[in-house]
Formats: C-alpha cells, structure tokens, sequence
C-alpha cells in the first residue's frame, strides 16, 4: 500500500472520533438561486486541468513598474491554470491581466486578485493590535473600510484579514496582527473589520472579500514560537481561539484560512473535523478556504504526506478550496484524481466555492469592475483619509502612566529634546504588514512635533542609541541635547520588523541599549516622557519607576507623528485601553486577565499558593489600563433584576463620573463570572464595553445587557448552557480597577 493510502486510513479513523463525538455529518453544499444555475453551468463545461487551475494561486513579483504576475504568469491564464494571484495590482496592469482572463483563455473565467491588506493599503492604519486599543469597533471598522476603497481601486478584491488569532503569548510575533487576548474582544473585532472590508454588498466596486485567518489557535504556538505545534483542550479551543472565527462567519465573512499549524496531531490544512464538520457544517460556512502560503506542501514535512500528491489530496480531501503558491493542486493531482484516489466531486466542491466568490464580487457581470485608474488616482491617501488615520492613532494610544500630571506637555515650552532611535524614522511608523504603504507618506514624531509646536519652540533632537545593537557612542550626545532643554520626550522601542511573521522573541524587554540611553537622559533631572513603540507588550520595569509618564503607541501608521504631537501636547487626550496584559517580565507567560482561579489561588501570606519567588504574580500593566488627562469614578452598579430564569436576560447598569478637571473619554468595561459551575471558570470575562465622553463634573449611567449566551459555559458537550447560581458582575475602567454587584439565575 502507498504511503499516502496507509496515511489516510489512520487519518480516517482518528478524524472521525471527534466528529462522532460532536455527533455531527458531513457538510453538503446546496446553493439556492441563480447563482447556483451560473456555477453549475460553468462547472459543467470545465476540464478537470481548468477546475484544478482555478484553484491555484500564485504569487506575483516586484518590478520598476509595480506588482506584476511572475513569469510565464500571462501564459497560465491564457492556458487556464491560475485562478488567483496574490501580490498582483495595480488598476491598469489588473485591468489587462483580467483581459487576458477574460478574452483569451477558453472559459473567460475571471481572475481574483489578492493581497494581505491587514491595517489599511496605501494609507496606513495602526498597526491592528493597536486599533484593537481603540475599544471602538465603529472606528476600526471605518479604518477597514477605507482600506477596502484603497485596495479595490487598485484592482485588488480580496483580503487576507481580518487576523483573529487570541494571542495570549507575546513573545510570538504575529500578536502584532490580531486582538490581543480576549474572545469577546477579539469576536467585536473581527466582525467590525469584515464588515468594513465587505461592507453592505460584494459586488460593490468598493468592496473586497475578506478573510478570517488563521484558522485555528495558531497564536497558542508553543515557546511563542511562529508556525510551532499547538497542543491546546478541546474546551480552551472552543472558549477562546475560536469565538472569533464563529463571530467573523456570522458576520458574513466570504474566506477562511487555515493556520500552518496542528491542532491535535493533525494540521490544519488537513483537518477534516474542524473544517467539513465544524465550520462548513455547523456553522453553515459556505465562502471559500483558502491555504496559507504554501501550506499545502508544509503536510509532508508535518509528517502527514509522503509526496506532493498525497499533499494535496489531504488538502482537497479537507476542503482546502485554493493552494496558494505551492502549484500541487495544479501539478500533482490530476492523475491521482483520474485514477480515483480522490472523487472529483471534492474538486468540484472547490471549483463551486471558487466560482461562487467570483459570481458574489459580479466578476462575471464586469471582471473590469474595480480595475479603474480614474478611481485610483482620486481615492489613494485622500486628506479624508489620513485624516481618520490621524483619529485611529489618538484612539489608539494608551497612556500607561501619567504621576503628577506630567503629560500633556505644555505648547509654550521654550526648548523640547526628542530622543531615542524611533523619533525620525520613517518606515518603522508603518509597522509590519503595511501592504502598498510608503515610507515618504508618513509623518514621523519628530516632523509631527515640530509642526505642532511652530517655530518659537526650539526643538532639539538625537538618537542617543539605535533600536537594536550595542553601541553607546551617541548616549553623551543625546545627554548633552536633554540637558539643554525643558522637557524630554524618550521614543523607544522596538523595531517593526519584531514583531512580525516568524519574528519571535524570548524578551520583552527593550532591545539594545535603549534603557541605558533612558536612564542616562533621566539622570540629568529633566522632566522625561517616554513614548513606546512595538506590536507587543514590553516589560518596561525600569522606566515604570523612574519615568513619570509612558505613552504606548503601537505602530501609528502614517500619521504618526501628528496623532503623536495632538495627544502629547494636549489637543486630544489619549483614551486607548490594553487588548492584552503587560508582563512584568517573560518568565510571567502566559499571563491573561481570564484566567483560572485555580484552588490555591496567589496569596502572600501563604506560601503554598501559585506565585513565583521573584516577582509579584500581577502583571505589569493589566488587560484593559489605560488613563487619560482626566479621571473617572464607578459608582451604583446595579443589576435591573437580581433574580432570573435560566434564558432569561439581565440589565445592568453603572454611573460613571468625570472627577477631573478636563473632558476625557472612557472606555467602560463590564466582566462577569459564573461563581460556582459544573466546571471551572475564569476569574472574570469581557463581556461588554462602552466608550463615552464626559465633561469635566459630568456623569453618565450606562446600561449593559447580558444575554443568556453572555452567561452560558460549554457543558461536557461543549454545549453552551446556563447554570443556576449566582454569577459577579464587574464594571470598571481595567479588569483589575473594578466595583462589583451579583445577580442569581434561579433553577427552572
Ligand atoms: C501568512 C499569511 C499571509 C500569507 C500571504 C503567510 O506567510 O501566514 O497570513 O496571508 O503569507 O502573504
């Protein structure tokens, strides 16, 4: 027997336990309606080389003139044997590729084009774990959306994102492209960002198909260590990694790929449980799946393929609709098909999803559609849009401290140093995964301070030091500058490039030398601001007790130093919160607000509880901190009604009061917990947020209402029911700051 046939019957017998076990079948794939009628037809003409062909895509290549199809691409599409390109665009360029597509190859299938516009395309967005900081789907889904008119103009009609990942690791890189750690959080978010991407109709011609990836808990990586094993319960999969995923689905997300990584001894990219039983036939997904790069072929080295063959049927077997770069559909399994190793109802399956994505953008009535150069030219980095880049930032920004009021920073200072490696750079503004960005677009925190200050501040800069690297020859030099000056504005950090795909790290700590140039230049007694950059939590112990105030600002995007200047010298006030925990230090991973009480819960005064010896078992800074130029005071929590039926909701509702003397937005957080249940359940969860503006003495009473799903755990079915009991309803302005009520669901 070969290889691959000895593979699959094991691979059929373990994959079938789980689905037993959820007691569900196999998806079927009935599309109603003309839709339907077109793709039959189509399908129906296609020879088993073009069905293949259109479930390939490859990856287009840089030239002087932009994004082009890699050579011998033109070839492929006349020839029918490429169905998507990733990387490719450019209206006019597009617009003749799509002719070719259309005009000379013998079905006229349009092409799709493709590309991983993650937080905006030529306009640049924060970084998404930053807009995340925002609490404010409305703007994140605005930003999405703006990348989507950007992108489509460009001839794109497909994104790679939202990324939904819950990353609870930071030491991975890619926690830079997702939520943060909460599910609740993550699901908001993953719905705003599809939604803007999307929008109200695909075939809009502003409009792109949208894809949640990376299907699923690609961020529990082990170490933290990009694309490595995942070993995660059923129960933590199906609590935490994938309510975002189910969230995206119900939002009507068209695409889904899957994570490079396993799940229970058995890859992603061949995982039937979790793909034909849970996401197709559960959750009724019918969009397209398409492989993470080069996936495919990753099976044989993950040791569940022998050849590229044996690849591919695991992947078409799995409902893998497109092979995104390896070719192996294309190339390796049409003989395999022929000879009946794979029924050609699997690839037919694909081609329908395929067919279908394209008939849903209305390719088929204009494959010209969203290649349009006058569009293009009017619609890339508007003044409109760089004006909700500038927004997104403030929101984004979280002041993790703030003694004595040092920030804002007073406009008639005479003589302000900025310092450190990021202040006038460029290119690190943008972040990782900044699409058709450039770095001549973005206004760095020196140009954007200068501006906001005029020419009667004197503005003095140095670098002081590098990001990374060992080299203190510019420490004396950034002292010297500090030393002139009233006030000091610190821009440390990491590189983009850190966090990032495959960019793991084993500290948090700032790289380089960056602390020794901070405590040089707040050894010269000068009032010292510290701005933070990085797609990850820093374990900034050093600078949170000998620095007055530390500004997180993420990767800002292309207005940066605008956003940066309106917030540090008080135009706005920053009113970002944390998507995820600050550790005090690495050794603290993983460190997440929800976690388990445990039944010897942290205690100083007990030695057998579970805490370390050398550091306290809080976190540095905790999910959802952040202050503001104002404070705020929770009062009167309360539940509407104490006592309820299982099924039945709950209204709560919280004063918030403005006790400063400024205006200031808060996002105002409501936890709850189930305090006894048949199982174990996390000290506290999100389950609702509010962001609200307040005068100076004003107060507000918010209302949330907690649905019965709100209060539901997975029973040991992993079926959601509410318990009896009591359960604690938290409200505050961070998950560890917070006043609490208690309401009872009664027994029926
Ligand atoms: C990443 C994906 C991305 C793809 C295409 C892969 O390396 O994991 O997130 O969409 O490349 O660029």
């Amino acid at each position: 027997m070969k290889a691959w046939r000895a593979g699959r019957v094991l691979f059929g017998l373990v994959l079938l336990l789980p689905a037993l076990a959820l007691g569900q079948t196999v998806a079927s794939d009935p599309v109603p309606g003309d839709e339907n009628a077109a793709v039959e037809a189509l399908l129906a003409r296609m020879t088993l080389e073009e069905k293949l062909g259109q479930l390939t895509q490859y990856r287009g290549r840089g030239s002087d003139t932009g994004p082009r199809v890699p050579e011998g691409g033109e070839a492929q599409i006349r020839q029918g044997q490429v169905g998507s390109f990733l990387g490719v665009y450019g209206a006019d360029y597009s617009r003749r590729m799509q002719q070719v597509a259309v005009e000379e190859s013998r079905l006229g299938i349009p092409l799709l084009f493709a590309h991983d516009v993650i937080h905006g395309f030529r306009t640049i967005f924060p970084v998404p774990l930053a807009e995340t900081a925002s609490f404010d789907p409305g703007a994140v889904e605005n930003a999405a959306r703006i990348a989507a008119v950007e992108a489509t103009a460009h001839g794109l009609h497909w994104t790679f994102a939202p990324m939904v990942d819950i990353a609870r690791d930071p030491r991975w890189g890619r926690i830079v492209e997702g939520a943060g750690e909460d599910p609740y959080l993550g699901s908001r978010m993953a719905e705003a960002r599809v939604r803007g991407f999307q929008g109200g109709d695909l075939a809009a011609p502003d409009t792109m198909l949208a894809t949640a990836k990376h299907f699923v808990a690609y961020g529990g990586a082990e170490g933290g260590r990009d694309y490595n094993t995942v070993d995660v319960s059923e129960r933590t999969l199906h609590e935490i990694y994938l309510p975002p995923f189910k969230a995206a689905v119900d939002a009507g997300v068209q695409s889904i790929m899957p994570a490079f990584n396993e799940v229970a001894g058995v890859p992603m990219h061949a995982h039937r449980p979790l793909i034909e039983t849970l996401l197709r036939g559960q959750w009724g997904f019918d969009g397209v799946l398409v492989s993470d790069y080069n996936a495919i072929q990753e099976l044989m080295p993950h040791g569940v393929a022998a050849t590229r063959t044996d690849a591919g049927l695991l992947g078409l077997e799995a409902g893998v609709d497109i092979d995104m770069v390896s070719g192996i559909y294309l190339e390796d399994v049409a003989e395999a098909v022929r000879d009946g190793r794979l029924d050609e109802a699997f690839v037919d399956a694909s081609v329908r999803r395929v067919l279908r994505a394209k008939h849903r953008l209305g390719l088929f009535d204009d494959p010209y559609r969203y290649s349009d150069a006058a569009r293009e030219a009017a619609m890339t980095l508007t003044p409109a849009h760089r004006d909700a880049a500038r927004d997104m930032a403030r929101k984004s920004f979280v002041l993790l401290k703030n003694d004595g009021g040092t920030l804002p920073l007073s406009k008639r200072l005479r003589t302000v140093a900025v310092i450190g490696p990021l202040s006038d750079d460029r290119r690190q503004m943008l972040g990782n995964w900044a699409a058709a960005g450039r770095p001549e677009d973005a206004v760095t925190p020196l140009d954007g301070i200068r501006t906001a200050l005029g020419p009667d501040v004197r503005v003095l800069h140095a670098e002081g030091a590098e990001i990374d690297g060992d080299d203190t020859s510019g420490i004396d030099e950034a002292v010297r500058v500090a030393r002139e000056a009233d006030a000091v504005i610190l821009m440390l950090g990491e590189d983009q490039e850190m966090s990032a795909e495959a960019n793991n790290r084993t500290t948090l700590d700032l790289p380089g030398v960056q602390q020794r140039l901070a405590q040089a230049v707040q050894a010269t007694g000068k009032p010292v601001v510290a701005v933070l950059f990085g797609g990850r939590p820093l374990s900034v112990n050093w600078l949170h007790e000998n620095v007055p105030s530390i500004l997180m600002a993420w990767f800002p995007g292309v207005e940066a130093g605008n956003a940066l200047a309106d917030v540090l010298f008080g135009d706005h006030a920053p009113s970002g919160k944390l998507p995820v925990t600050f550790p005090r230090n690495v050794g603290q991973v993983p460190i997440h607000y929800n976690h388990k009480n445990t039944g010897r819960p942290p205690d100083a005064k007990d030695k057998y509880t579970s805490k370390y010896l050398d550091v306290h078992w809080t976190p540095l800074y905790p999910f959802g901190h952040g202050l503001t130029y104002t404070t705020f005071r929770y009062d009167d929590l309360r539940v509407k009604t104490p006592r309820i039926g299982r099924g039945e909701a709950v209204d709560v509702e919280v004063t918030v009061i403005n006790t400063g003397r400024r205006a200031g937005d808060e996002v105002v957080q409501l936890y709850l917990r189930d305090d006894v249940a048949s199982f174990t359940r996390p000290v506290k969860e999100l389950r609702g947020f509010q962001r609200v503006t307040l005068q100076p003495g004003e107060s507000r009473t918010l209302r949330f209402r907690l649905e019965p799903e709100a209060m539901a755990l997975l029973d040991a079915d992993l079926r959601p029911v509410v318990e009896p009991g009591t359960f604690t309803v938290f409200a505050g302005g961070s998950s560890a700051e917070t006043i609490e009520t208690t309401f009872e669901v009664m027994a029926d």
